[in-house]
């Protein structure tokens, strides 16, 4: 085996930010003056260097470039002959272990293991774990959760709630500004359901030992007497009394009727109320809540200005702006084939969700000035985004960036919208009970099975298992979430998300465990791997795979944040996992055969557990110690 060691010991503050963490911008850096000097015109760089990409396969290489292909055709030559050209140009350094060419002139990269060592080093020594704040910072407002605040929370409010948490999470660390707001939905038509069912079949004493559950029991009872139980289109009301009855008290209430206006400001804490510990069991804190009432004022003046400004017009007693085409469909014909002009005012002289939209975007416009507002609302939603994103633009907000955050729904194993409870929607609280509980039952199983078999497992207390059931089983749910490309579907399963083995959190979380639980056994502090980080010694391709592996933290977080893609960071957890496992396998650690080698590993063991840990806390979950 070869040994490379690397450096003396050196100050910690010495290692921080003398070197630059991401290996991709880094191998790119190398190559950038080289082809330069091969391209017509230097503004063509960037695109050529875009073409060097992580190897797909590890035994070429660690990168591979595919430029020479193109840049070949340019220039009239043979590829290999071009890629040899370009690899001769390059200057000495001490990044490449070697530089091949191969088949059609693909250029294979591989790394120094003791340029990666130092590297590793130095990412141990940052509290940062080597990424670095964005050069220039950008302002977000994240548009996200936005439950309908008068119906318990259920599994449709999930995504939105945990990808947006996710993103805030990850756009703050890299250093961006983030405002987070819960554009509620307080002032729809679930209000005069509640309205109607207060008047009509309230409980008197119910209502007043516990107005939450009184509340939730009225929505449920009237949505009950509705004679279509799914229906969610709020006009259709011409053969259902119930219906009807509930739609004029929604319209009451935004006439500003005072009776409704009082009901409505009792009944608000108390919705509200229904929302707190959910989110606060899941660890969610959304800095604002500004919801659809809010907006309520601002609304008559939106609709004048836009009229004014003659982005909207009058038509048949409401006002639309017209859609993209300027085209007001009149006959049902048209409004099959056109894109629907949106309505911002009925005729019964009711403003719309767009209308509510479109004065948020000038208020948080004129609140917070962000360069970027993303809405992490589900693709069902695309056509609404794209609507009010253009007739913003047309209004005036033009320096704004707008992004529909879009996500796909949750099915059931039948692979139907996911439901529990014969039909019923999946009310979340229910769901992440049952999560815990399956993660408890787990961990009781796992531990018995383990103490069986002779293992040294330590006497937990009630209130431990239960914190552990806790984070593992809402950890399991939030991972399944992000862990496929959002704008995917995905079939809740408690079983795969709660799986030990696989790409799960539960394994996350248990690879975490895994790297405490060495420094428990060895009575080690792990300190010292922090502020004074030992020298890496790379014996075995293992140990070689895994600083790599680490060293793509920063590139993986970057690209998941210009990409609003949280599976980035989950496909980069379960890689990292497997190549530790790798480590794990291969080399021992507390017995390592020497105290450099053994102090080289343990710096790896907690590098990986501190990624780990941070990673899943970008994700919003939690870890704990020992599993
Ligand atoms: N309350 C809406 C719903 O449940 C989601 C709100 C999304 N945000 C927005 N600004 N429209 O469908």
């Amino acid at each position: 085996t070869r040994v490379y060691r690397v450096g003396l010991l050196v100050d910690a503050a010495e290692l921080r930010g003398c070197v630059d963490m991401n290996l991709l911008a880094e191998v790119r850096k190398l190559f950038a003056p080289v082809l330069a000097g091969f391209v017509p015109d230097p503004a063509q760089v960037p695109d050529y260097l875009d073409m060097i990409k992580p190897a797909a396969n590890a035994d070429h290489g660690d990168y591979q470039a595919n430029f020479a292909m193109r840049l070949a055709k340019v220039q009239g030559k043979k590829p290999p002959e071009l890629a040899k050209a370009v690899v001769a140009a390059l200057p000495p350094n001490d990044v490449f272990e070697s530089v091949t060419v191969a088949g059609p002139g693909f250029i294979n990269l591989k790394l120094k293991a003791d340029w990666l060592a130092a590297q590793v080093r130095a990412m141990a020594a940052d509290a940062r774990l080597g990424v670095a704040p964005a050069e220039s910072p950008r302002k977000y407002v994240i548009d996200y959760s936005g439950p309908n605040v008068a119906k318990p929370l259920h599994v449709g409010h999930l995504r939105s709630t945990i990808i947006g948490d996710a993103l805030v999470r990850l756009l703050r660390f890299l250093g961006h500004e983030v405002i987070g707001d819960n554009h509620l939905g307080d002032w729809g038509t679930q209000f005069g359901i509640l309205l109607y069912g207060y008047k009509n079949h309230r409980d008197e004493a119910a209502f007043h030992a516990d107005p939450v559950r009184e509340l939730a029991r009225l929505y449920i009872l009237v949505r009950g007497l509705f004679k279509k139980e799914d229906d969610e289109d709020d006009e259709a009301t011409a053969d259902d009394p119930v219906k009807e009855a509930c739609r004029l008290e929604t319209a009451k209430l935004h006439a500003g009727d005072p009776e409704n206006v009082a009901l409505w400001k009792q009944f608000m804490p108390a919705c509200l109320e229904m929302l707190r510990p959910i989110y606060d069991r899941i660890g969610v804190k959304i800095d604002h809540a500004l919801g659809e009432s809010f907006y309520n004022p601002m609304l008559p003046g939106v609709v004048e200005d836009m009229l004014a400004k003659g982005i909207a017009v009058e038509s048949h007693g409401a006002v639309v702006i017209p859609n993209a085409k300027g085209v007001i469909p009149k006959t049902e014909e048209e409004q099959q084939k056109e894109e629907p002009p949106a309505l911002i005012r009925k005729r019964d002289g009711a403003y719309t969700y767009t209308t509510t939209d479109l004065a948020t975007i000038k208020y948080r416009t004129e609140t917070w000035c962000p360069n970027t507002m993303l809405y992490v609302v589900d693709t069902r939603q695309a056509l609404h985004f794209k609507t009010i994103f253009a007739q913003a633009r047309r209004w005036g907000y033009e320096a704004t960036e707008f992004q529909h955050v879009m996500f796909g729904s949750i099915l059931g194993e039948d692979r139907k919208p996911f439901q529990t409870r014969k039909g019923g929607v999946a009310e979340l609280g229910d769901l992440i009970d049952m999560a815990v509980q399956l993660a408890l039952k787990k961990y009781e199983e796992s531990y018995a099975d383990r103490k069986a078999h002779g293992h040294d497992v330590p006497e937990l207390t009630d209130d431990v298992k239960r914190d552990i059931a806790e984070a593992v089983g809402i950890g399991a749910v939030k991972y399944a979430d992000l862990s496929g490309n959002r704008t995917s579907d995905y079939i809740f399963s408690y079983d795969k998300m709660l799986a030990t083995e696989g790409n799960t959190g539960t394994y996350m979380q248990y690879a975490y465990a895994r790297c405490r639980a060495i420094f428990r056994k060895g009575q080690i502090d792990e300190t010292r791997f922090r502020t004074t980080p030992p020298a890496i010694v790379v014996t075995h391709p293992a140990e070689r795979a895994l600083c790599l592996q680490l060293l793509k933290f920063e590139e993986t977080l970057q690209s998941a944040a210009t990409e609003y893609l949280p599976h980035y960071v989950t496909g980069y957890l379960w890689d990292l996992a497997k190549t530790f496992s790798g480590l794990f396998e291969n080399c021992p650690v507390l017995t390592a055969e020497t105290p450099e080698l053994r102090d080289s590993r343990l710096l790896l063991v907690d590098l990986t557990g501190r990624v780990i840990h941070k990673a899943l806390d970008l994700l919003g979950i939690r870890t704990v110690e020992r599993m």
